[in-house]
């Protein structure tokens, strides 16, 4: 398992919270793009849409939309050289008919892969990123003038971090925790 390169790029990817004023390439975002567009989705529906902030001021006036009253702790975020807004565009057929009958909403799993997709080809390529999920989403989809037909599910930063990630053990549960082979949680094994 040590060997495994897409282990090994999971254990690089952390949040990083802190960043360096160094501005980020667009071709570099251009591949995590890409890597996002590439992601499996329910029906193909490719539900997500990528606002890709990296203009100081259109990315300052956003921060201030989105991370005001209880959301203000996460205003230390402006701070990333670039914000990301990842949205879904909601498709009747495949969010209410679809994911309605299998009580799975569909085209928020959908934005997640491709979410995580983006943030695996940044660690790839040393940026840091961090998923936000604490900010206004209704202030977000009003600033955009994005009323309907599009929910917002995440922001996400990108930078080069500003130190160097001391050597961590990611904290997380173990296996057994999670994971169960032929028998469901708190079963009896037979
Ligand atoms: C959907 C989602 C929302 C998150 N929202 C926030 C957030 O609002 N603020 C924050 O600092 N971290 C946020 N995180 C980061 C988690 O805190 C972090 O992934 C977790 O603690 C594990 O740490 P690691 O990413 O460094 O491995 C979020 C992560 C996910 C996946």
């Amino acid at each position: 398992m040590e060997e495994s390169y897409f282990l090994q790029l999971c254990l690089k990817r952390r949040s990083v919270r802190r960043f360096s004023e160094r501005p980020v390439e667009r071709e570099k975002l251009h591949l995590c793009l890409e890597a996002a567009r590439l992601a499996p989705s329910a029906d193909n529906g490719q539900p997500w849409r990528f606002l890709v902030f990296d203009q100081p001021d259109k990315k300052q006036a956003l921060a201030d939309a989105v991370f005001q009253g209880v959301f203000a702790a996460s205003r230390h975020f402006a701070r990333a050289p670039v914000l990301v807004a990842l949205l879904i565009k909601e498709s009747f057929v495949i969010n209410r008919l679809g994911g309605g009958a299998a009580g799975t909403p569909f085209q928020f799993v959908d934005a997640g892969i491709a979410g995580e997709h983006f943030v695996l080809a940044a660690a790839e390529q040393g940026l840091g990123t961090c998923w936000i999920g604490w900010f206004d989403t209704r202030a977000l989809l009003k600033h955009l003038g994005l009323k309907r037909g599009y929910r917002a599910v995440a922001l996400i930063a990108v930078g080069y971090p500003a130190e160097e990630p001391a050597e961590r053990k990611p904290k997380r549960k173990p296996l057994a925790e999670i994971a169960f082979w032929n028998t469901p949680p708190g079963a009896k094994e037979k």
